[in-house]
């Protein structure tokens, strides 16, 4: 009760149906981190997912039945027959920028709280792509696999001749915080920088990234990298599909660290065999954990989606997601809250 009168001073603005006369049981799907972890436990009954792996689907459906908040990261899939299971969510914590696995149709026709974790991962996500660029086009992996092979003989003029990054046009798909964070790093590498996107960003950012906007089909005929940054919706899934792949240069490569499907993969693996693009590097597929044999070129480089995975940047993650579901039962706003519209 005296939870309820203390959120309703300090909160008059939120509805109070998420206030609870107890502490809030929340269920989180992984184990964190340990800060994140000790934070939640301090505020709410929290049971965590003990490992090892994932909780399957049925497992995560039985915990969520009695949770008032779930913690869950990006492979579990929050859908209408979930939500039917567990009467009492109030609120869904997303461990991830991207929120596709969501249903927020569903999660704001049963008034139930979205959240996701924006903002602190743009420049390690960044980190990543460049890391796949300089990988593939100076054929880093093809390398460290003789190096380490024991099987290197000698120094020779033409081996593993890659392509040249420093001045060439990089090309960017999705000009939003993570998309910005790459084009910065182009700067230092002297590379002409151009975007496109759903909008123009003002010319002050343009300026200061040195970034010219570029319809799609432009920004595909002139890069000679390109690297999406877009989220997963109904517009931007096979966005790149066979016509972009036979718009590209033959000697283009691709990035990808937003979303698999945001690339029609079938078309990607046709595009390689026949040699219309130069080479792919990717750190998303269309069906995770699942990689088409396809892909298992040497032209291709590829990490299983570790875009944010910085020790750092992860925990800040989790750490975001927990204190959204704290401020919640607070009766406060949660700072990254998806679905506002919930709380009225
Ligand atoms: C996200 O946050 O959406 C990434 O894909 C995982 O960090």
């Amino acid at each position: 009760m005296l939870l309820c009168v203390f959120a309703a001073r300090i909160a008059p603005h939120i509805s109070h149906t998420h206030i609870l006369m107890t502490r809030p049981r929340i269920y989180v799907a992984h184990a964190l981190f340990e800060a994140p972890r000790a934070l939640l436990a301090a505020h709410c009954d929290a049971e965590f997912w003990p490992g090892p792996g994932r909780p399957t689907r049925d497992e995560l459906q039985r915990a969520a039945a009695n949770a008032d908040g779930l913690v869950c990261v990006l492979t579990d899939r929050i859908d209408e027959p979930l939500l039917a299971a567990a009467p009492r969510l109030r609120i869904v914590a997303n461990v991830a920028v991207g929120y596709d696995n969501l249903d927020l149709a569903a999660l704001g026709r049963r008034k139930i709280a979205a959240t996701n974790t924006p903002g602190v991962l743009d420049e390690t996500t960044a980190d990543l792509a460049w890391a796949l660029l300089l990988a593939v086009t100076r054929r880093v992996v093809e390398a460290d696999a003789l190096a380490r092979s024991g099987k290197w003989v000698m120094w020779d003029l033409d081996q593993f001749c890659g392509a040249d990054v420093w001045g060439k046009t990089f090309g960017i798909v999705g000009f939003g915080r993570i998309g910005q964070a790459v084009a910065r790093r182009a700067r230092g590498f002297r590379m002409r920088v151009i975007y496109s996107s759903g909008h123009r960003v003002p010319a002050e950012i343009e300026r200061e990234l040195g970034a010219e906007y570029r319809t799609l089909d432009a920004l595909l005929a002139e890069s000679d990298f390109i690297s999406l940054h877009v989220p997963l919706n109904d517009s931007t899934r096979h966005m790149i599909s066979a016509p972009q792949f036979a718009a590209m240069k033959p000697t283009a490569y691709i990035i990808n660290t937003s979303r698999g499907p945001v690339i029609d993969e079938a078309a990607l693996i046709a595009a390689l065999a026949a040699g219309r693009i130069a080479g792919a590097a990717l750190d998303v597929y269309e069906r995770e954990p699942e990689i088409p044999d396809g892909l298992r070129r040497p032209n291709v480089v590829m990490t299983p989606h570790i875009g944010s995975a910085s020790i750092e940047t992860r925990t800040k993650m989790a750490t975001i997601a927990v204190e959204n579901v704290i401020e919640f039962f607070a009766g406060r706003r949660p700072p990254t809250i998806l679905n506002p519209e919930v709380l009225s």
